[in-house]
């Protein structure tokens, strides 16, 4: 069967009438990829899911044609997000194939280049502020209501639906869930949905058991582990620099109903995963690479039983930030154009 996106290939698990025109760019049936470095490592059975093959290179994307769906069913002409980067690259582009305007809230200097272009490009308004996330977010939900445009962030209802189907996806391949779920926490919003995704397949009977969740903040932005907000929330991995997550509880829930637990990893471990990750050919952004720095943490713990299956989410392409490989990695060298000097350059 052509695939044509996760409302098609879920519709019985939505709530999208037979009618509705679907806002769709086929996002979905992403690659769950064995990965073998990771599990010698750590003796479990390690599966990446690598989000960054959908549409805009992000797992926002299963969330956006839901959201932007339904807007467009609503008669809506407008979507507003605040966006650490990839919320505001699908919101543009899921608005642009709707023909509705998209404006965007971000965080002066930290959002990676990538993601601004996206939104450029697909003709969003973006406005930057000189505050955070948190502020951005703040703003943006006080929007809705006295102006014309409906909220598209993870609080939008039909995001978390639609982010669902990541886990429906993973059963599908597994034929049952992992017996360990590892994903980055930003605003909390996928941790939630995977949760909502494992539980509604073993309601009806399609896995006979759920996975425990662990969800991994970054160590300057870890509200959550904390217990408390935190103002000013630091990490080099952009996409999670939040300190006041939207689905905060539905974090604390998937985590303590699954028996898992939200944890913190440093800025050094986030990077060290990202390098190793693309030494095995998979090119993730800096927050994809938390849960697979959390795996690593856990597993040296002794906290992972061996044998175990583990899964872990890489929610977002690595050129969306070009610039981390690139510092991390000498210069090219420069030479003139002939065989005897580029074989030189080589060391042949
Ligand atoms: N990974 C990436 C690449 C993200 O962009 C985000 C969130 C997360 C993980 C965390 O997911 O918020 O559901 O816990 N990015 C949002 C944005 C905040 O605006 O693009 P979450």
């Amino acid at each position: 069967m052509t695939w044509r996106g996760v409302i098609e290939q879920y519709r019985s698990r939505l709530d999208v009438d037979d009618g509705t025109h679907i806002v769709t760019l086929g996002e979905g049936n992403t690659p769950l990829l064995h990965s073998q470095r990771l599990s010698e490592k750590t003796g479990l059975e390690v599966y990446l899911k690598y989000e960054g093959t959908n549409p805009t290179g992000s797992f926002k994307d299963r969330g956006m044609t839901m959201a932007i769906t339904k807007a467009a069913a609503s008669g809506a002409e407008a979507v507003v997000c605040a966006s650490t980067g990839n919320t505001s690259a699908s919101a543009a582009a899921y608005a642009a194939r709707a023909g509705m305007l998209c404006v965007v809230l971000i965080p002066s200097g930290n959002v990676a280049s990538g993601k601004l272009a996206q939104a450029l490009v697909h003709g969003a308004k973006v406005v930057e502020i000189k505050g955070n996330f948190d502020q951005a977010f703040e703003i943006t939900r006080k929007l809705e209501g006295p102006y014309p445009v409906v909220v598209v962030n993870s609080t939008n209802p039909y995001r978390l639906e639609g982010q669902k189907t990541g886990a429906f996806e993973i059963c599908d391949r597994l034929e049952r869930a992992p017996d360990y779920h590892l994903i980055p926490v930003g605003n909390a919003g996928n941790i939630t949905s995977y949760w909502r995704g494992y539980r509604e397949y073993k309601a009806d009977g399609l896995i006979g058991s759920l996975p425990q969740m662990f969800g991994f903040q970054a160590q300057g932005s870890a509200p959550i582990v904390l217990g408390y907000p935190v103002e000013s929330p630091k990490t080099i991995a952009t996409a999670i620099r939040i300190g006041r997550p939207a689905s905060w509880e539905g974090a604390n829930n998937a985590a303590s109903e699954s028996g898992g637990q939200i944890c913190s990893v440093s800025d050094r471990s986030i990077l060290e995963a990202y390098r190793l990750l693309a030494f095995e050919g998979v090119f993730a952004e800096l927050a994809s690479s938390a849960p697979v720095a959390g795996l690593l943490q856990l597993s040296a713990e002794g906290r992972l039983e061996k044998g175990k299956t583990a899964v872990c989410v890489l929610t977002g392409h690595g050129l969306k930030d070009p610039s981390w490989a690139i510092s991390g990695a000498p210069r090219p060298e420069l030479v003139e154009a002939n065989i005897d000097t580029v074989a030189r350059a080589f060391g042949f």
